[in-house]
């Protein structure tokens, strides 16, 4: 049985500890450590957990196989490094940091240290997007031309949570830069255009951000990738994916709590409202993410997304940031 222990008790760390304590016999969460004390002891309550009365408490404990990182993001490359260093496999969250120097220089501390570490880009493991990738990856679509992401949320985060964001590229993007890459597969991105606006929360003038914005990138084969994203969607969270191919399409579509279509007097096949936001849409892509990193801990695989691939979403989101601010197209490298 693999013992976690928990870094963060805030929104989503609540959500990986019942996921976690749902995995039982596979795993348990041994200790919860969060610098909230009482979001700490309230998770540990809930999952029969112990409070730890420091990081360093967490990872000494001999309970401990795993860490999972589900902090605010500036606390992530100091967490990594440590569990590193303790020997603990890790499950972070994204990004890694808002500073692409900060991860350089994360990557350089723990190179070597022979830890596993997982990457919480948690849409890889949404089986319909999965399947998207599989089929385009196996050639069923022919060659891939272009790829359509749609990523809209229902409504904006409050203020001093997009205060400390990054902003929208690496916030929010940063996931559709992800998916891309996944199922680009080794088709890399050379290219990038960005484009932003203000349209649903005006405060955002302030904070040098936009909530609308859209990307288009081009890929080594000459393959086209568009992503649009909204910070406000009326109708609930839209998340759909697109492959079109010299031999056909595939598609991933929105989900609901049900397939059930009512027709009457006024209209006809009425669905029911898409899952809203991403702790309902995305609720069985968590655990198969958990899942994986089990196997992964076990030893028994890689982890589908590590730390390169942070590394390289956050070098998109950084060169959407660019590209939005001078206006024009950016030539992207990951090197
Ligand atoms: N993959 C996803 O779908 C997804 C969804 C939401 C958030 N996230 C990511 O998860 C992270 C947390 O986001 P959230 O929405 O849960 O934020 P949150 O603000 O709800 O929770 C963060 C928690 O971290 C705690 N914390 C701060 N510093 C700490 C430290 N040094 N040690 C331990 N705990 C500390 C805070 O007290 C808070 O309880 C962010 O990096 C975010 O980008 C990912």
């Amino acid at each position: 049985m693999v013992g976690f222990a928990l870094f963060g008790a805030g929104r989503i760390g609540a959500l990986h500890a019942a996921n976690i304590a749902a995995s039982r016999p596979r795993a348990r969460l041994a200790c919860v450590y969060d610098t909230n004390a009482d979001a700490a002891a309230a998770i540990a309550a809930r999952h029969d957990a112990r409070v730890a009365a420091s990081v360093e408490a967490a990872l000494a404990d001999p309970d401990v196989d795993a860490v999972l990182i589900a902090s605010s993001t500036s606390t992530h490359v100091e967490l990594i490094t440590a569990a590193a260093h303790a020997g603990k496999a890790i499950l972070c969250e994204k990004p890694i940091d808002l500073d692409i120097s900060r991860v350089e220089r994360c990557r350089s501390a723990i190179a070597g240290s022979g830890v596993a570490l997982q990457l919480g880009f948690n849409r890889r493991y949404d089986r319909s997007h999965r399947a998207v990738r599989d089929a385009v990856r196996a050639g069923q679509i022919g060659a891939l031309e272009q790829l359509i992401i749609t990523s809209r949320d229902p409504g904006p985060p409050p203020l001093p949570y997009l205060a400390v964001s990054g902003g929208i590229f690496r916030d929010m993007t940063i996931h559709d830069f992800d998916l891309a890459r996944f199922i680009l597969g080794d088709d890399p991105v050379t290219q990038l255009y960005a484009s932003g606006s203000i349209m649903v929360e005006p405060r955002l003038r302030e904070l040098d951000d936009v909530d609308t914005a859209m990307v288009v990138m081009r890929t080594g084969s000459g393959a086209l990738v568009h992503i649009n994203n909204s910070r406000r969607a009326v109708y609930g969270y839209d998340q759909r994916v697109e492959a079109f191919g010299a031999a056909g399409m595939v598609q991933s579509d929105n989900l609901r709590a049900s397939t059930l279509t009512r027709s009457d007097a006024q209209a006809t096949d009425v669905r029911e409202p898409l899952l809203n936001f991403f702790t309902e849409r995305y609720r069985q892509a968590y655990l198969d993410e958990l899942g994986e990193f089990i196997d992964v801990v076990e030893g028994h695989r890689q982890p589908t997304a590590g730390f390169e691939d942070g590394r390289c979403a956050l070098i998109l989101a950084n060169a959407a940031g660019e590209s939005l601010r001078s206006g024009n197209s950016v030539q992207v490298r990951f090197d």
